[in-house]
């Protein structure tokens, strides 16, 4: 359940894995694995991946090459565990909601309109973005706030080459990611959840930073649409929330964007939301993490680390108090 009910009877968004909800998943898949051993090929898990697999299209192949500064080596996710356990609200709040509501997102024409701060205003159509600069594959970890994490081959270039390209002005100090809010393709904006469009932001030396990742494939294919086709920003060492899927709008600013999360619960999710197992969820720890794809009866949370592991971040933050910009 991606909703928690305060004891006051309010409906607070995200609920961490510590709760019945893992007890509820391992024996899910538990059971899973009883049924498979039962039938035998042919499975029951076929049939509850199955859809997903219709979702995610021709599964269009995506040349890449791959970056070898930008491996890690823990086992990639596997695929059907990427794109039948997702957060994409526009398509509803259940983990399985966008793999089964996906389908009906049209991601041909799309265009990305890079606007404000920038001597070179463009709108660009996803084509014309894709060829923008060479396309690397790199293999990121995610950490999800609530307490999973995935390790997903993704498919881009860095921002940075976008953000070259438009030549940002003396006032642009942050970036702001609008994604598409379209009533007729998305079923979840039906639901408050959230205000709408999903706005996120970054500050402009984070965007600047080659680790940040815009996004248009994954596993050597066009991004399936649950995961944020055509076009998302992967950010690794931020709570995976930060990391917009399905964007229509690069905007370049002066102040600080409002975002979507912060909006909701302020005191929840802040601007930043680096990684940081030292600072706490109000409602739970951040310590440990359950890798997707791994989960079972007796598997042991693995620890998470600051900034999920990608250190080279930290001159960014150097001289901030990380408990205050959390
Ligand atoms: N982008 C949009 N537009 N809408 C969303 O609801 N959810 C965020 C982020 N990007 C979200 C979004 C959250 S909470 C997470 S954890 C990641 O997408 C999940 O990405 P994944 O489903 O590819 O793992």
């Amino acid at each position: 359940m991606p909703l928690y009910r305060r004891p006051n009877g309010i409906d607070l968004p995200f609920a961490s894995e510590i709760t019945p909800q893992e007890i509820f998943e391992s024996r899910r898949s538990f059971i899973r694995q009883i049924a498979v051993g039962a039938v035998g090929a042919g499975s029951l898990l076929e049939l509850t991946t199955g859809d997903a697999f219709a979702q995610a299209g021709s599964g269009q192949k995506l040349a890449a090459k791959a970056n070898p500064a930008y491996v890690v080596m823990d086992q990639a996710t596997p695929y059907k565990d990427a794109i039948t356990y997702n957060n994409f609200y526009e398509f509803g709040t259940e983990k399985s909601d966008p793999a089964e509501n996906a389908g009906s997102l049209k991601t041909r024409p799309w265009t990305i309109a890079i606007e404000g701060e920038v001597k070179k205003p463009m709108t660009l159509d996803i084509d014309s973005l894709l060829k923008l600069a060479p396309l690397e594959e790199r293999i990121y970890r995610l950490r999800c706030v609530e307490g999973w994490s995935m390790v997903i081959p993704w498919i881009g270039y860095s921002l940075s080459e976008l953000i070259k390209k438009v030549e940002p002005t003396g006032n642009a100090k942050y970036v702001e990611f609008t994604t598409l809010a379209d009533n007729r393709q998305m079923p979840g904006l039906r639901s408050p959840v959230l205000e709408w469009p999903y706005v996120e932001g970054l500050r402009m030396d984070e965007a600047m930073h080659p680790l940040a990742l815009l996004t248009v494939g994954m596993y050597g294919q066009v991004l399936p649409n649950q995961s944020g086709a055509p076009v998302r920003m992967v950010l690794p060492w931020k709570y995976g929330f930060k990391s917009a899927k399905s964007i229509v709008k690069i905007r370049f600013v002066k102040d600080q964007p409002r975002t979507a999360w912060n909006i909701t619960a302020a005191r929840e999710y802040g601007f930043y939301s680096n990684v940081n197992p030292d600072v706490d969820h109000p409602r739970w720890s951040q310590a440990t993490e359950r890798r997707i794809g791994e989960d079972g009866f007796f598997t042991k949370k693995r620890k998470t680390l600051m900034f999920n592991g990608y250190n080279e971040v930290a001159p960014l933050y150097r001289g901030m108090d990380l408990k205050k910009y959390f």
